[in-house]
């Protein structure tokens, strides 16, 4: 196995997931960019920074199978050593609390926290298994951390349970010498913001353009996220530099919500 550090980043085919990965491979990272379409998967691994010591790959991964997940982290591990994971994939679906059904309940909780769950779990045995003091980062969100956001009730619980899961997991894997942290994010400007985009300015009666507005307004600092913004903290909390960091959730959203 070479010095090379390996990550495997999960739901990297598009917006904050393919950024994360583009980062980290700029900064010397092997990655393994999966998500459950391998197709976007395989066209992110396409936009990778590439030295001499690096070799990326895809890999399908529906973060909600325990199976596949520890297929995954397992092959890695042994393959290459798996030094990092980063739990980014997730979904939202935006509607007000009294029309949300008991499926799509069930269906945002099945990927943002039981995915963070499952993909946590193996990549943590795996470490655990090789002896490697790995690092992993869970993307929680702004709506992580208060309720007083609109349409989003099954969202926002799935992503307060991810910052409990993150301190839980840093709690009881600080004897493998396994870090967990979480990121918070805000506006981010991705695929799934230009669909939120859509569904608030229906559910609000207004134009994507006046929601879009009203959102930069709620950020101090002016603008919309970018996915860069999350990537570097990412990669800062993979470094040896967040050494002594384990169990936060890292706001990242322009001063939009400060706790
Ligand atoms: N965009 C924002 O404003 C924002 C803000 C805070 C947090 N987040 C979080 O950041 C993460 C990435 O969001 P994004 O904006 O880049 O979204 P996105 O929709 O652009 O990308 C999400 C990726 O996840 C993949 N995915 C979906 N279900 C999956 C599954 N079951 N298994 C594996 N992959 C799956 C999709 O195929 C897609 O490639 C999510 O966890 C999201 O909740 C986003």
């Amino acid at each position: 196995m070479s010095n090379t550090k390996t990550v495997v980043v999960t739901g990297a085919g598009s917006g904050i997931g393919r950024t994360i990965a583009q980062v980290l491979a700029e900064r010397g990272w092997q990655v393994v960019v999966s998500d459950i379409n391998v197709e976007a998967a395989a066209a992110t691994v396409g936009t990778l920074a590439v030295a001499h010591n690096q070799r990326h790959e895809s890999a399908e991964l529906d973060v909600t199978d325990p199976i596949a997940a520890a297929t995954v982290a397992d092959s890695i591990a042994d393959r290459l050593g798996l030094d990092a994971w980063v739990s980014n994939a997730g979904i939202s679906f935006m509607q007000k609390f009294l029309e949300v059904s008991v499926e799509q309940f069930d269906k945002t909780l099945a990927i943002n926290l039981k995915g963070v769950f499952v993909c946590g779990q193996a990549a943590a045995r795996a470490m655990a298994r090789t002896g490697v003091a790995g690092t992993i980062v869970n993307t929680a969100s702004m709506a992580g951390k208060q309720g007083k956001v609109p349409y989003l009730s099954d969202y926002v619980a799935s992503k307060f349970g991810v910052i409990g899961l993150t301190q839980a997991m840093a709690f009881e894997l600080a004897e493998h010498g396994i870090r967990v942290n979480s990121v918070c994010p805000g506006y981010v400007a991705t695929p799934m913001q230009a669909r939120e985009l859509s569904w608030e300015a229906e559910l609000r009666g207004t134009s994507p353009e006046a929601v879009r507005a009203m959102w930069v307004d709620d950020t101090p600092l002016a603008r919309l996220e970018e996915p860069e913004d999350v990537a570097k903290v990412v990669a800062f909390l993979l470094s040896d530099d967040a050494a002594f960091m384990t169990g936060e959730a890292l706001a990242i959203n322009g001063g939009a919500y400060m706790d």
